[in-house]
């Protein structure tokens, strides 16, 4: 297996927003140089938060990106409505997609209510498939190694497709906030497979704050193996992590 070292990109802890959102801005303009419509995977969680805060604060430069890019979200909950507020796609479009102006035929996203969630992940892949490649991939670190919902374990195989995922209870607990407690957390999920993402073009992995420095340290040296579904991004080219000096420090 290939191991390739992602390039890292280290900032201060306040500058990270920014720092990321340049950088990301920089990779959006060069994919619209290599595709028509660049398909971009975006995350949810507190760790992009300050990303599409900048990006939404300059939104108006670049109109360029906004009006031609595809917005595709990395993961999602089973079984909620349209429009319920704890969807992952309803936070991406308050985070980001309405306050940028994303045109609404370019964000694709998982129906959650989806009578048959086997159904509608096979359908995500096959979208992905036939409109892709993904050109970017923005990423979050999960606390236990995992990229959107591929949870540690054989299910998140290196080449695993967009499929219903069970959450595990650290993922569970980490995303009660949310929810207004972790025993409301809905626990099956959609995903995007390791084996989708791995595909993309390039991908960028953010990463910030202390709690994450041990498993970036984990991400960065521990064997690549399933147990820390991150690591599949030294099997790829193309991968950038930013991270915080924070993160930086075990
Ligand atoms: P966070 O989540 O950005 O809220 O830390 C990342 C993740 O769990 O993928």
């Amino acid at each position: 297996m290939n191991d390739f070292r992602p390039q890292i990109i280290v900032t201060e802890s306040d500058s990270f927003g920014e720092t990321a959102a340049g950088f990301l801005i920089e990779r959006f303009s060069e994919a619209l140089k290599q595709a028509r419509m660049p398909l971009v995977v975006l995350p949810t969680g507190n760790t992009p938060l300050a990303i599409y805060k900048c990006l939404a604060r300059d939104h108006a430069h670049r109109r360029d990106i906004w009006d031609h890019a595809r917005f595709l979200t990395l993961d999602e909950y089973v079984g909620l409505p349209p429009g319920d507020e704890k969807l992952f796609y309803s936070w991406l479009c308050r985070a980001f997609m309405d306050r940028v102006g994303i045109p609404q035929s370019h964000r694709v996203f998982f129906h959650s209510d989806a009578p048959d969630p086997k159904a509608e992940a096979d359908a995500m892949e096959a979208w992905v498939r036939d409109n892709g490649p993904i050109d970017i991939a923005v990423l979050g670190l999960g606390g236990n190694g995992h990229i959107g919902m591929n949870e540690p374990g054989p299910d998140s195989a290196f080449d695993s497709v967009t499929r219903l995922v069970r959450l595990t209870p650290e993922t569970v607990r980490a995303n009660g906030a949310y929810w207004g407690g972790e025993d409301k957390v809905q626990p099956t999920a959609l995903t995007l497979g390791l084996g989708t993402l791995a595909k993309a073009r390039e991908s960028v992995l953010l990463v910030n704050g202390a709690h994450k420095a041990a498993i970036l340290r984990d991400m960065l040296n521990k064997p690549v193996a399933t147990d820390i579904p991150a690591t599949y991004l030294r099997t790829v080219p193309g991968v950038t992590i930013i991270a915080d000096r924070a993160a930086m420090i075990v």
